[in-house]
């Protein structure tokens, strides 16, 4: 289902793209238009010296053509400066947006891709410019467009950074933070897009693997981030909790997910991809390969209907050993992250920005049930979250059905209007999908896209 939707969605957004050439006149480069993977592109390499950057130094940039040229008047790819999740220096690219319209003072919005693999060759700027062989190209690309589209149409700085960094850290919780955050100082920090930043709001946000990576970013932002001023978080569709003992359950349909998390978060932990590596039948040894250099379509393919747990020479035990567990309990958001794992930055789990939180009851892919739990205890802790669920809904129809809910919610902040004095909680959908303040709410380009998308699926 969420293969074919994305699939018949390349069509869609061909056609809505209009041929004409951009308003670009002002670059004096032309833009890059280059195929060469990442790892294999010099691009992004560090240049020597880079640790002693501040975090969100852009060391890099080159402009690059992209589907969304007819509504960006300038769109680069910029390479910056992070932080490992181990606590060392490093760097990681992102793709940025300037609307043809740009409000004043400027709003940004830093979009977290669902990017979902833990491959460096299936990271997102590679898949966001023309000319892009990336083999992730069908999944991703789709799914971010409405959200480029929509951002642009309202007169935001877009920013989409390969917040996995330069390992593909997927469901790495503390690297996906330190990578949204500082793709938002490489934005204040770029001014070829962003000419002046004063008075500047920032807000996040992301859907599925991309609400993974927001939502951390969001409870990282008071230690990690303190000095940005990032006004409203939304993301649906959340991974709260990801654990090892899923892995025992799972083949067939989603294993992907759960096999490219766990090879994800080898690449973040070395201790972890010690341990797992010393577990592993060779076979298991040539899938965790394969998730490294497979996008996420691609290794659910490769791993078919193969029992995950099977790789395995302890099975499921393996999970119950001190490292897995050590690392399991890392993925449980809203956990507090103390300096022995997280040396760089800590959290108390709680996030201080007004949220928007939506989730479908019968999402198909994310599990919903411990999401509520998860509200509520951030609730109980003195967050501001607005929670939306609604029944009958899959994960992928949940995204589109809620765009508009999102934007709206954004957009609201942005304006300072925002009343989120505490938490609540809201069945159902406030702006319906197809109605006059749907397509207000996110602009032409992006509800075509939807109406393709929708068209193609049905
Ligand atoms: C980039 O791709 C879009 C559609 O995918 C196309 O409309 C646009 O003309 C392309 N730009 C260039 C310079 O090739
Ligand atoms: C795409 O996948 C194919 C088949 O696995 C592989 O040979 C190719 O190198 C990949 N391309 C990129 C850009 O990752
Ligand atoms: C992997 O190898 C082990 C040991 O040879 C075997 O028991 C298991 O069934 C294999 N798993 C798969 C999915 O092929």
């Amino acid at each position: 289902m969420r293969t074919a939707f994305f699939a018949l969605a390349f069509a869609a957004l061909a056609a809505a793209t209009p041929t004409s050439t951009p308003k670009r006149r002002s670059l004096a480069l032309s833009p890059a238009g280059t195929s060469t993977p990442p790892s294999k592109d010099a691009f992004y390499d560090a240049p020597s010296g880079f640790q002693r950057a501040a975090n969100g130094h852009v060391f890099k940039a080159r402009p690059v053509w992209t589907p969304f040229d007819s509504e960006a008047s300038a769109a680069y790819q910029v390479l910056y400066k992070t932080t490992l999740a181990t606590g060392g220096d490093a760097v990681t690219a992102a793709t940025l947006f300037a609307p043809l319209e740009p409000v004043s003072p400027p709003r940004i919005m830093v979009l977290a891709a669902p990017i979902d693999s833990a491959c460096r060759d299936c990271e997102v700027t590679f898949v966001l410019h023309n000319g892009s062989k990336s083999n992730a190209t069908d999944f991703l690309l789709k799914s971010v467009a409405i959200d480029i589209f929509a951002g642009l149409h309202k007169g935001w700085y877009v920013a989409v950074p390969d917040h996995e960094g330069p390992n593909a850290a997927y469901i790495a919780g503390v690297q996906e933070a330190f990578g949204v955050i500082d793709g938002l100082r490489a934005m204040l920090n770029f001014p070829n897009i962003l000419p002046k930043t004063d008075d500047y709001k920032a807000v996040i946000h992301g859907y599925s693997g991309g609400a993974h990576a927001s939502a951390w970013a969001n409870q990282f932002l008071p230690t990690y981030g303190s000095e940005l001023n990032v006004v409203a978080a939304a993301y649906g569709g959340t991974p709260v909790s990801v654990s090892f003992d899923g892995l025992a359950s799972i083949s067939g349909g989603g294993s992907f997910l759960f096999w490219g998390a766990l090879v994800g978060l080898s690449n973040a932990y070395p201790e972890l991809d010690h341990f797992i590596r010393h577990q592993l039948f060779p076979n298991g040894t040539e899938a965790f390969e394969a998730a490294r250099s497979l996008c996420n379509t691609q290794l659910g393919e490769y791993l078919g209907d193969k029992s995950l747990v099977s790789f395995f020479r302890n099975g499921a035990k393996t999970f119950t050993f001190s490292t897995a567990l050590k690392y399991s309990k890392l993925g449980q958001l809203g956990e507090p992250v103390k300096k022995d794992i997280s040396p760089a930055a800590t959290t108390d789990g709680i996030v201080r920005r007004p949220t928007l939180m939506y989730h479908s009851s019968t999402d198909d892919i994310v599990p919903y049930a411990p999401v509520p739990a998860y509200v509520e205890s951030q609730c109980k802790q003195g967050a501001k979250i607005l929670f939306e669920t609604a029944p009958g809904l899959t994960h992928t129809t949940a995204a589109i059905m809620w765009t508009a809910d999102a934007y709206n919610f954004l957009e609201s902040a942005f304006d300072g209007k925002l009343k989120l004095d505490k938490c609540q909680q809201k069945t159902g959908i406030t702006t319906e999908l197809g109605t006059d303040d749907f397509v207000a709410a996110i602009g032409q380009s992006a509800w075509n896209l939807i109406q393709s998308q929708m068209q193609s699926a049905s």
